[in-house]
């Protein structure tokens, strides 16, 4: 037994498991996946071959990534069970709260059921990454009383979301953005969602109930919510130069500013770097830069005060509205591209599994003496 260490609130610092997946560094701002810089990956990847180097540690030859994209299309569609909860769901839930429901409700039908062995994982998981933009897309197209558009038989994910989501096929260069958030948001170490995951395997409970753990913990504004919330902000800033009076009253009432701050990145979250940059671009091709212009501002303004730097979900936020994704699906987008690494980090914990189970800290009152209830105060 090692020297029990001080309590770390929020478990700063403290390591909690030895991956191969990814790794950041937050003093430098860098992050890898499986040793791939992700400057490198977002610049030349594209969505499925992170799948595929997140879940086999390597990168694919052409005929495996052909498999996989295969593989991928093929296992889109839900189950007619699934559908069929889905009009209640449009109605009754948010969509994280769909997502978490739904998630939990496909073990129902899936053909590897209860079986836990490595093989059946790996198929679970190929599933749980092909149908999640198929449930976002159905519970929006449902509660917006549109028709349901099938997933398309050719299309690439980030593509077939897009597609799936208005009906008409996206531009290029639309696509081509959404697959880069989809790189950039698909691991990141040890961040809540993924512990939570990789806690729930730990006890060996299935890939299902521990993805549902997982969108549970994205859901919170201090993780994946927070996209949503730098979107409202933006809405509410409505113009850049109203941006300086908008964060300094905000800063004043000692409210946190969304998309800002980060547990591990002491200097410019890498993935920024690229969301900054897609804002930008899109902006100016869409011929509306008003977006990315009150971004750039809240950023100037919240460095100026505060010092912190936008993380991930700052400029996603501006990204995925040029994109027309209504601001309460940013977070499911979100977990469509993080169900990539929930899944590659259960797989990672059951080859190599030791229950996750740290100590607490009593700090409560000890010695007490029982009284019985007919004598107390
Ligand atoms: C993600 O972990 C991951 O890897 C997550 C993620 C991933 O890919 O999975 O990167 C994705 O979740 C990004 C983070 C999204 N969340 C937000 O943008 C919410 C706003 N950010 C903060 O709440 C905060 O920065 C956290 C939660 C992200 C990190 O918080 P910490 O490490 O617990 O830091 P802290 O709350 O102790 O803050 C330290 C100081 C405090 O000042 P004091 O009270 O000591 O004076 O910095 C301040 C905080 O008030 N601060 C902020 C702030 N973030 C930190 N002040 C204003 N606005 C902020 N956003």
């Amino acid at each position: 037994m090692g020297v029990k260490a001080v309590p770390q609130k929020g478990l700063e610092e403290v390591i909690a498991a030895s991956t191969r997946l990814s790794d950041v560094d937050g003093k430098q701002g860098r992050l890898w996946y499986v040793g791939y810089d992700i400057h490198d990956l977002a610049a030349d990847s594209t969505f499925e071959e992170v799948t595929y180097l997140l879940h086999n540690l390597r990168l694919p030859t052409e005929p495996e990534l052909d498999e996989l994209a295969e593989r991928l299309v093929s296992e889109r569609e839900v189950s007619p069970f699934l559908e069929g909860l889905m009009p209640t769901l449009a109605e009754q839930t948010s969509p994280m709260s769909m997502l978490r429901t739904g998630i939990s409700a496909a073990s129902a039908y899936d053909p590897d059921g209860w079986d836990n062995g490595p093989e059946a994982n790996e198929r679970k998981a190929v599933r749980l990454i092909a149908k999640t933009p198929t449930l976002i897309a159905m519970y929006h197209r449902m509660r917006t009383g549109e028709v349901i558009v099938p997933p398309h038989p050719k299309l690439p994910h980030a593509a077939n979301f897009l597609y799936m989501l208005s009906g008409e096929e996206p531009e290029q260069l639309d696509a081509a953005a959404l697959d880069t958030t989809l790189i950039l948001y698909a691991d990141h170490t040890m961040n809540a969602s993924t512990f939570t995951a990789r806690v729930i395997a730990s006890t060996l409970s299935d890939m299902f109930s521990a993805i549902t753990g997982a969108i549970a913990a994205l859901k919170g504004p201090l993780h994946g919510g927070a996209n949503e919330e730098a979107m409202k902000m933006l809405e509410e800033v409505g113009d850049p130069a109203n941006a300086e009076r908008y964060i300094k009253e905000k800063l004043g009432r000692r409210e946190r500013i969304m998309g800002f701050g980060h547990r591990v990145y002491k200097t410019e979250d890498p993935r920024a770097t690229h969301l900054r940059r897609l804002s930008q671009e899109m902006g100016k091709r869409k011929g509306d830069t008003r977006w990315f212009d009150i971004s750039a501002e809240i950023e100037r303004v919240v460095g100026q005060e505060k010092g912190l730097h936008p993380n991930v979900d700052f400029f996603a936020a501006s990204v995925y509205r040029y994109l027309n994704i209504p601001t309460d699906l940013m977070t499911p987008v979100f977990a469509l591209a993080r169900m990539v690494g929930w899944t590659a980090h259960v797989r990672e914990q059951y080859a190599d599994n030791r229950l996750i189970r740290p100590e607490s800290e009593y700090v409560g009152p000890r010695d007490q003496v029982y009284v019985p209830i007919d004598r107390r105060g």
